[in-house]
């Protein structure tokens, strides 16, 4: 089981960062200096992965244009010398084979899945959350990558949550492998708090082999009236190797104001010159609260 391609859903309508996400997509809202995508990006080219299917939709244009040549800024910076920074932007330019795909309407993140099926044809693949931004030594994908090889099977990026807050997430009913990977047998998509399975949610990151399209063909409108992977994945469990990994790396849902802030902030303060900046003026403050 080689996996070389990753689908990043990004048809979302971002309403919890309204107004900003109004004619800005969530996905290109920097973080530090690059955008959000770049890091989804980064982490799939950097877990091995060759072709990136982006799920779109009619608002989401400056993604593809920011993965793009631009010459006329490219020839400004090379004429003025900046070679670093034209080095940054022709970077993201060559970064990986990326396509593009829409979402014609928002029906759900089973719904915009679904829209990767010729583009995986029969091969397995990653599946990346677009506003899912991930802090890993070892990227969190090529961790999912490892476990799903390994096994034979499908692969699902948990973590323990808060008990209180499961009810936010998909909740998994597993039984232990091997260090950090657990056998999935049941999900359940925001439960309440007597129908969990347990705290391990899934959290933004998927192996997924081609049956899903079959399934998900076949899945109902759930939750909130829309096309729930989790309902595809909890029919995919039952029927296939399915196995849940509990990741090393910290998982910041930067389509929340408040995760975007922390993502914003610990990934300043990991980069050089600002992170010493930033620490400085962070600890200022705290003397003066
Ligand atoms: P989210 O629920 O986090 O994103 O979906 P959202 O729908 O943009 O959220 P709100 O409006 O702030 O509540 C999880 C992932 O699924 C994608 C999103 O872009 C995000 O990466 N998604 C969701 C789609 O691609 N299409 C959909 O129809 C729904």
């Amino acid at each position: 089981m080689k996996i070389r391609k990753a689908v990043i859903p990004a048809a979302g309508l971002g309403t919890r960062m309204l107004p900003a996400t109004k004619t800005v997509p969530k996905e290109m809202l920097p973080l530090v200096d690059k955008p959000v995508i770049q890091y989804i990006i980064e982490e799939a080219v950097a877990s091995g992965i060759e072709d990136i299917l982006v799920v779109t939709n009619r608002a989401k244009s400056a993604m593809d244009d920011y993965f793009d040549y631009t010459p006329e800024l490219e020839d400004r910076l090379m004429r003025a010398g900046k070679t670093e920074e034209l080095e940054a932007v022709r970077r993201t330019a060559d970064i990986a084979n990326i396509f593009y795909v829409r979402q014609k309407e928002t029906k759900g993140l089973g719904h915009a899945v679904y829209r990767a099926k010729r583009f995986a044809g029969d091969e397995p693949f990653a599946v990346l959350l677009g506003d899912d931004v991930m802090m890993a030594g070892v990227p969190v994908t090529k961790q999912l990558i490892d476990a799903a090889e390994l096994h034979g099977a499908s692969a699902v990026g948990t973590q323990l949550v808060a008990p209180q807050q499961i009810s936010k997430y998909s909740s998994l009913k597993v039984e232990p492998l091997s260090a950090r990977v657990m056998r999935v047998l049941d999900m359940n998509e925001k439960p309440r708090p007597s129908e969990k399975f347990s705290d391990y949610a899934i959290l933004g990151r998927y192996v997924l082999t081609s049956d899903i399209f079959r399934i998900l063909e076949n899945t109902a409108p759930g939750y909130g009236g829309e096309v729930q992977l989790t309902d595809g994945l909890r029919e995919l469990c039952k029927c296939a190797p399915m196995v849940a990994v509990d990741f090393l790396g910290r998982r910041y849902d930067t389509g929340s104001l408040k995760g975007f802030l922390e993502a914003t902030i610990d990934f300043a303060l990991q980069s050089g010159e600002v992170g010493a900046w930033l620490r400085e003026f962070i600890g200022n403050k705290a003397k003066s609260f």
